[in-house]
């Protein structure tokens, strides 16, 4: 296996009219599992197409092992059948006229290995993936399932240096994907293999990666840990794209009261050094508070939370907990609920540990519009 490092990435079309990726820079240790998040037409498959050869970018070098297989800069640029790369589109597609063993070999007889080495390989993969049973069937034979699991065997069994996976579960259903999803990472954690996985899903992200790098418009919004996006984003669109249910957020003036800063965000106030920021937020100061759903409860965690007073608008049970919307003051609240069963209409109190609450400043001290709340596409400001 081995590391991939890409560096200052520039594609564009329409002779530079649209910027597909703008100098992308990220790098993918050895054996790491890295997901290229986003929403729709943000150059995930771009950024793909560019490490497998498949297209060439105008600008930056990507470095596979120790060798640059690309720079635009150089003029250097490896052809994608010398790059030891497989690749898994979107769009699997699988020889109808073969049966799962011949389309799991032919990678295989087009390298030219001896039939010996080619059967142990194919059903050596066929049992990690547990499709064995089905080595005789041909593709019309299978469920969608069984058939994206022989897409993807078709390229473990080529034991490339990296796997690079464009939204490889998007055609399962939803129990199918978290099923292949457990099986894709166990795979990659027992092959310690080097996979770039592309998903607009935030929670196949946070499940399967070891980094996640998180883009919108071509550009780099953020990169790190699941747990650094989710604990940590850097600005409101990282913020309001992770997690699920999405991140409260609920605008707030920095105000001096009875010789302490407080924000009033309406449907409550809190003094800024109980949201430990580490910095101090000067007066009138605009800034937006984001409350994750599942740091909001019904039982406070200590003596110093925030309570706000709210009506129930709707609960939505998910089995062992439910999703509780809530109405305080106008403003929807969204909390992840695991006390008794609310009728809507009912009053109930919620509780917020302010050290939880995430502080965004806002361009040009404010003027953020309403509608903005809980909605992605957000302008990225720092993260205090
Ligand atoms: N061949 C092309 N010609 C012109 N524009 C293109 C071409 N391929 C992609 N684009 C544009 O580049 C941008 C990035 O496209 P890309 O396919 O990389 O997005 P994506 O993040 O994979 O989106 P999705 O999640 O919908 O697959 C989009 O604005 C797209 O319209
Ligand atoms: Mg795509």
């Amino acid at each position: 296996m081995a590391s991939v490092t890409v560096r200052n990435l520039f594609v564009s079309y329409h002779r530079g009219r649209t910027v597909a990726v703008d100098h992308v820079s990220f790098s993918v240790g050895d054996g790491e599992f890295c997901v290229l998040l986003g929403p729709s037409g943000c150059g995930k498959t771009t950024i793909l197409q560019c490490i497998a050869g498949l297209i060439r970018p105008g600008a930056g070098e990507i470095v596979i092992g120790d060798k640059v297989v690309t720079s635009a800069e150089k003029n250097i640029f490896v052809r994608p059948q010398d790059r030891n790369i497989a690749m898994v589109f979107q769009e699997y597609a699988l020889y109808p006229n073969l049966t799962v063993r011949e389309n799991l070999a032919f990678p295989l007889e087009c390298q030219g290995l001896p039939r010996k080495e080619i059967e142990t390989r194919v059903q050596s993969v066929a049992e990690m993936l547990g499709i064995t049973e089905l080595l005789n069937r041909r593709p019309a034979q299978l469920s969608g399932g069984q058939r994206q699991r022989v897409a993807l065997g078709r390229a473990l069994v080529r034991q490339p240096t990296v796997f690079l996976l464009d939204e490889p579960l998007g055609n399962l259903d939803a129990q199918l994907r978290v099923q292949v999803r457990y099986e894709l990472k166990r795979i990659q954690r027992q092959l310690h293999a080097t996979m770039i996985y592309v998903t607009h899903d935030q929670t196949e992200a946070l499940t399967l990666a070891d980094q996640i790098v998180l883009l919108k418009n071509g550009k780099i919004e953020q990169k790190g840990s699941p747990q650094e996006l989710y604990e940590k984003p850097s600005n409101l669109f990282v913020a309001s794209f992770i997690g699920s249910p999405p991140m409260n957020l609920v605008e707030g003036n920095v105000m001096p009261q009875e010789g302490a800063m407080w924000v009033d965000a309406g449907v409550f106030k809190v003094r800024v050094e109980a949201l430990q920021l580490g910095k101090s937020l000067a007066p009138n100061t605009k800034v937006m508070l984001g409350i994750r759903p599942a740091d909001i409860s019904g039982r406070p965690s200590s003596p110093t939370d925030l309570r706000i007073s709210a009506t129930v608008d709707l609960l939505e049970p998910m089995g062992d907990s439910a999703v509780l919307h809530a109405l305080s003051a106008g403003f929807k609240i969204t909390a992840k609920w695991e006390g008794s069963l609310l009728r809507p209409g009912e009053a109930v109190t919620l509780f917020v540990n302010p050290s939880k609450i995430h502080v965004f400043t806002l361009p040009d001290g404010g003027n953020v519009p309403k509608a903005l709340a809980g909605a992605a596409g957000l302008e990225g400001r720092a993260s205090l």
